[in-house]
């Protein structure tokens, strides 16, 4: 638990570091933002959503939730009556809890009221729970503390009610402004259900395809665990034939493991052609940018050797080590020498 460090990134939005896996949860560049750009702006989320009338995400590695929430904020904006079902994956039960209390002004409020009230998971949290939690983390400048507020029975139940009354007939002749600041429950076509435990084994217990997969673990450098062959070959399966899997990764082990699983694989850019992730999909005309001759090549050298986890539940020192002796006996040339030979020809 103390492991977790809050810290303002630089789009204002808060994020997290874990002292423990020395890795940040979120770029330093905007937890927001990554969000937005590397996943829902990358994998074509933004004009799916406008053109569909139901999506299903897989959501993996929830944290404090980024992704599911700007995607909830996007398909606000968007397409409100779009039937949306997320399924959230995370070890971490207690980040999750903390989620609705972090909010960001990009990201519509209601959202993280929905998370609070109509989730499964205000069951297990209490509000001393919560501020403990984040008086123990030293986040507590970061809390909303109305939407805390919403953790004592009395209150949820009386914002239940209000909602529900704005539902009814009488809604047209509430006046505009409390209208406005009451906000009307618009997630009612919406599921997001949670998965508390490691998403090896979380996966082999989901029936749906999914029209995008979000996967947001920690570096595969600090955390291989979800990034195996096998893992990759488990996403193959619950990918729906049209939908994508996103990652901000752009190792070439996690490119080689996703080519190895049988995904077509691309590269992600932002509008100023800066590399920001990977792409993977079923179908090859999904790939918008296909991988240079350049990445291929670097996947054919020993940074392209892939994490292997045949029973889902290696430890990452298994993981790590593994690896690194299949590295260090590979015949194939290393990295830095195929970057040399390759400037040299080009
Ligand atoms: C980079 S952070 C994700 C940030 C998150 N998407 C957000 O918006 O806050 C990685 C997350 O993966 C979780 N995690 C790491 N390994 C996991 C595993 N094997 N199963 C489930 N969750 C895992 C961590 O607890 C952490 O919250």
């Amino acid at each position: 638990m103390g492991e977790v460090i809050f810290c303002v990134t630089n789009d204002s939005s808060v994020g997290l570091y874990n002292e423990v896996v020395g890795d940040i949860y979120h770029s330093t560049y905007g937890a927001y933002s990554e969000s937005y750009e590397k996943f829902l702006k990358a994998s074509g989320f933004l004009s799916y959503i406008k053109e569909h009338d139901k999506i299903r995400i897989l959501d993996i590695c929830y944290g404090i939730g980024y992704n599911t929430k700007v995607a909830l904020d996007e398909i606000l904006k968007l397409n409100k009556v779009l039937d949306t079902k997320i399924d959230a994956l995370e070890y971490d039960k207690s980040l999750v809890n903390i989620s609705p209390f972090i909010t960001h002004q990009k990201i519509d409020n209601v959202i993280n009221k929905f998370l609070i009230c109509n989730t499964n998971y205000h069951s297990q949290m209490s509000f001393w729970n919560i501020l403990a939690y984040f008086y123990k983390t030293r986040g507590i400048l970061h809390i909303n503390w109305a939407n805390l507020t919403l953790l004592c029975p009395l209150i949820r139940k009386f914002y239940s009610a209000l909602c529900r009354f704005q539902h009814n007939i009488y809604y047209n002749y509430i006046p505009f402004r409390t209208k406005m600041g009451l906000k009307t429950p618009k997630l009612n076509k919406t599921t997001v259900t949670f998965h508390f435990d490691d998403a090896r084994q979380s996966i082999l217990k989901l029936q749906s395809k999914y029209n995008f997969i979000f996967l947001d673990a920690f570096t595969p450098k600090k955390l291989p665990t979800l990034w195996s062959y096998e893992f990759f070959k488990e996403l193959y399966k619950l990918l729906d034939e049209d939908g994508v899997l996103v990652t901000y990764s752009s190792s070439a082990a996690v490119r080689g493991a996703m080519l190895e699983a049988g995904f077509f694989v691309g590269t992600s850019f932002d509008a100023n052609k800066k590399v920001i992730g990977t792409i993977a999909a079923k179908k090859k005309n999904l790939i918008k940018n296909e991988l240079s001759e350049f990445d291929l090549g670097l996947i054919k050298t020993r940074a392209g050797i892939f994490y292997r986890d045949e029973n889902l539940n290696a430890t990452e020192a298994n993981l790590t080590a593994r690896r690194d002796d299949e590295v260090r006996n590979s015949d194939r040339i290393t990295s830095s020498r195929y970057k040399k030979d390759y400037a040299k020809k080009i």
